[in-house]
């Protein structure tokens, strides 16, 4: 066993012994525990969460276990989105969203709703019937009506929703002018957000965003509108930076750690809610290696920012990623299990991260105590070397 882990472990079980720390009886610091990315997330008190479609489940026994095993929440990736679950204004398709549902029950775990408002001109964020309306009130009555009956619908079984997803614009800093902004103004975001909490009062409700991991305007931006939304008084519990890490530029976990600090500053959870992190435009070689530590970054920044609650990953073998498309690249590679379900480094890279975080504090002391001894021995023991090459000489 590494020094690490004996250390560790010896804590644990000191402190599961003590009365003041309720440790779970068994750990996944104990030396012959096996856990799962899930377990390990409950006992450093985050959830891990990923992005999933309906059909993999029902297609690919290994789907669906691999899920059940290592994810302790589930986002639907596209089945709660306002055109496929609303696809004409008189008409709903419950079914695909509502079997996701009914897989996080059977295997207790959490949903996050996603998303109920997203105006942005790519992706499949709005159906034309909603994006030709004419006028503010006919566009007022359909959200009323779509954000009523979906959000209402899974009051109870889904925790949190994206109310609105993307509101800025892609390429800028400034609010998107999505057909929800030309018709309704700016308000659309606190007429989405009052809707969704009548709707179900218990979910927490999100705004989430895309490319806001680094500090600069574009974070700043995100920060005010935030920041106004509450000072309105708005309904909004919690906010998600999405974690689309197209480029190793995209990530600097110094930047992420204070953006997810900012957020939780303003009285509010942070998820990163759509974590990818790929690979192709790294030389192959490389790739592994910058993966595993580019997961334990992501997942350090936020396991140390107190109020950042849950990472989603945006699917979780890369079989199955929709970054094939997006990028064009099949060498993308985002996820932590390959195409055969194995798992990757960067499993490894969460794991690792996951599991330094549940390491108490008072063992993290007799780690560095132990490594100070270590090395002050090593020390002592060089001079005396040096001393009788000296006297050889
Ligand atoms: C993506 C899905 O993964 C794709 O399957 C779909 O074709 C397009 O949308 N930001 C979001 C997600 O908020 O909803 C998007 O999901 C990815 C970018």
């Amino acid at each position: 066993m590494d020094p690490f882990r004996a250390v560790s472990c010896a804590l644990l079980l000191s402190a599961a012994a003590s009365p003041a720390t309720a440790m779970p009886l068994v750990d996944c610091l104990a030396p012959a525990a096996t856990c799962t990315l899930r377990q390990w997330a409950d006992q450093a008190g985050i959830e891990i969460g990923a992005a999933v479609e309906p059909a993999w489940i029902a297609e690919e026994p290994q789907y669906a276990a691999t899920l059940a095993a290592e994810f302790g929440s589930l986002t639907p990736e596209n089945r709660m989105k306002w055109p496929e679950i609303h696809p004409s204004p008189d008409a709903y398709d419950f079914g695909p969203a509502d079997a996701l549902v009914d897989f996080a029950q059977t295997n207790d775990m959490a949903v996050r709703g996603h998303t109920l408002v997203w105006g942005q001109m790519a992706g499949n964020g709005t159906p034309d019937y909603v994006r030709d309306a004419q006028s503010a009130q006919e566009l007022r009555t359909l959200v009323a009506e779509h954000i009523g009956t979906v959000a209402g619908r899974y009051a109870g079984k889904v925790d949190s929703w994206d109310v609105v997803n993307e509101p800025l614009v892609v390429l800028g800093n400034e609010l998107d002018p999505n057909p929800f902004f030309e018709l309704l103004g700016p308000d659309y975001i606190a007429e989405a957000f009052a809707l969704a909490k009548a709707a179900d009062p218990d979910a927490r409700l999100f705004l989430n965003e895309a490319f806001v991991e680094l500090a600069g305007p574009r974070f700043d931006a995100f920060h005010d509108l935030v920041r106004e939304l509450l000072a309105q008084g708005v309904p909004i519990d919690g906010v998600g930076l999405q974690g689309h890490l197209l480029f190793p530029i995209f990530l600097d976990p110094q930047e992420l750690r204070t953006n997810l600090e900012r957020i939780v500053d303003l009285g509010l959870e942070v998820e990163i809610t759509e974590l990818d992190i790929a690979v192709s435009f790294l030389p192959e070689a490389e790739r592994d290696a910058y993966q595993r530590q580019a997961y334990f970054d992501v997942f350090t920044a936020c396991l140390e920012v107190e109020g950042c609650n849950r990472i989603t990953l945006w699917g979780f073998t890369d079989a199955h990623t929709w970054l094939d498309d997006f990028l064009g690249n099949p060498a993308v590679d985002p996820l932590l299990f390959d195409e055969d379900y194995r798992r990757k480094p960067a499993y490894y890279g969460v794991r690792d991260a996951l599991r330094r975080s549940i390491v108490p504090e008072p063992g993290r002391l007799w780690l560095a105590l132990a490594a100070a001894a270590f090395a002050a021995r090593r020390l002592r023991w060089r001079p005396r070397g040096s001393r009788t090459e000296q006297l050889a000489v």
